[in-house]
Order: C-alpha cells, then sequence, then structure tokens
C-alpha cells in the first residue's frame, strides 16, 4: 500500500492517505514534544521504536479482543490503519499518582489509589487538553452515553491487560492516554500507545523509563524506550 497524499501533520505522525478510502498510513517521525508543542525536539529512533512499540502493543490488544485500527506494518516507521472517524476526547487511565493529578490535586507522586481513575480531556493544544467530563461530552455531542460507556469499560480492560504485560517485565504502568473513534459505528481504539502517552516506572527503582525523561530533563530517552521494548519482547 502506497501513501498518496498528506492529510495531517500531528506532533510525533503524519497520517496519508492510500488508495482504499477505509485505510491510512500512519508515519511515525523522530520529533518529540512538550508542552503542548511548544518544545520541540528529534530524538533518533524514536519514529523506529515508538512505531514497532505501538504495532506490538496494539497486536497484544486484538489477541485479547479489543477492537483496534491497526492493520499492518508496512515498515521500520509506518504502519496501516482503519480510517477512524475520531472522537475528540482522551481517556486518561491512572494507577498512581503522577503529571498533571499530582499538580492539580496536591497528592505525592506515586500514591497507589485504591482503584484506577478514569479522566477525560479535550484535545485541544491552544486551550491546554482541559479536563472535561461525561456530561460535557453529550452537550457538545462528542460523544453518546453509549458510546463513552464502551471507551470506558474498554481503558479498564486495557489497563488489566498492559499492567499484567508491563509488571512481568518488571516495570509499573502507571498511567496513560487512550484516543478511541468509530469505524463503520464501532468504537475502536485509534492514535497509538507507546512510552510517549504513558507512565512506566521501573518496579525495582521507580526510574522513569518513559517521556517524562524527556519532559523533565532527564536523559537517555530513547535507550529507556528501548530498554522498555527489549524487556516486553518487541523486536526493534
Ligand atoms: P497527565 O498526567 O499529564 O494528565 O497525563 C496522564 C497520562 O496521559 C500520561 O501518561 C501522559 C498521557 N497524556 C498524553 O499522552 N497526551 C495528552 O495530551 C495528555 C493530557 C496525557
Amino acid at each position: 500500500m502506497e501513501k498518496l497524499s498528506e492529510l495531517y501533520r500531528g506532533k510525533a505522525k503524519t497520517v496519508y492517505s492510500t488508495e482504499n478510502p477505509d485505510l491510512l498510513i500512519l508515519e511515525f517521525r523522530n520529533d518529540t514534544s512538550a508542552l503542548d508543542g511548544q518544545r520541540i525536539e528529534q530524538l533518533e529512533r524514536k519514529g523506529l521504536v515508538n512505531n514497532k512499540f505501538n504495532y506490538f502493543i496494539m497486536n497484544k490488544l486484538h489477541e485479547a479482543g479489543i477492537p483496534t485500527q491497526v492493520e499492518a506494518l508496512l515498515s521500520d516507521t509506518a504502519i496501516l490503519v482503519k480510517k477512524l472517524d475520531m472522537i475528540p476526547v482522551e481517556c486518561v487511565i491512572r494507577n498512581r499518582a503522577a503529571g498533571s493529578l499530582v499538580r492539580r490535586l496536591g497528592v505525592e507522586e506515586g500514591f497507589i489509589f485504591n482503584q484506577p481513575t478514569f479522566e477525560l480531556f479535550l484535545k485541544n493544544d491552544e486551550l491546554h487538553d482541559p479536563m472535561v467530563n461525561d456530561s460535557l461530552c453529550y452537550a457538545f455531542n462528542w460523544a453518546t452515553e453509549a458510546q463513552l460507556s464502551q471507551m470506558k469499560t474498554l481503558s479498564f480492560k486495557i489497563n488489566t491487560i498492559l499492567s499484567d504485560l508491563f509488571d512481568k517485565a518488571g516495570l509499573i504502568l502507571v498511567d496513560f492516554k487512550l484516543e478511541f473513534g468509530l469505524f463503520k459505528g464501532e468504537i475502536t481504539l485509534g492514535d497509538e500507545f507507546s512510552p510517549d502517552n504513558c507512565r512506566l516506572w521501573e518496579k525495582e527503582t521507580l526510574k522513569k523509563m518513559d517521556k517524562d525523561r524527556f519532559r523533565q530533563n532527564l536523559g537517555g530517552v530513547i535507550e529507556a524506550y528501548e530498554e522498555v521494548a527489549k524487556r516486553i519482547g518487541v523486536t526493534l
């Protein structure tokens, strides 16, 4: 399948049309952004690592019965995906306190919740992805009650599958962000799952192995991504 024309250039991926109107090509670039795109740097190999990482995770989720948009690995940095009508809210699951939740609620980083949390954020860089809720989703027609309920159920199921996968690799899945869309009316997991949009800590040392290394200028960003990939069995 060949790229036809560029449809959209996001912060880390470019989306291309193909000759099949139901299929798109996602190209993972080396661009790494923080502060809602105000800081962008090129990290060598990131496109390759995230593409292969995402393909591996999406396959695991597919095998566990989660509908995903992924169709095929096309190259080191590209995959073929179903074209989704994206729902403009991001679903965030947390198992421990970190990031914006620590700033918002003043709890200590690493605090372990009684049960995983589910939050919704509007996809809007200019507004810095404000937190929203189910009632706003219905009022603005971002998602119906049935769609949101399914997104929530799938998000918790994905948390169970991936927390177990990372646990077996000596890692804690602290939190992550998912995006869903509709394919022929069915809620389907889109976007990507990589160390760019989750937090992973080493179980023994609590060392950060995700994009927080970039956000917090800790260094060794791609080295950490590659280490996680190696531990869970991704072939790079
Ligand atoms: P937060 O602590 O900044 O709210 O982020 C929670 C998790 O979701 C973290 O793993 C990063 C991820 N995330 C994104 O990848 N993109 C986003 O736009 C947001 C809001 C969160």
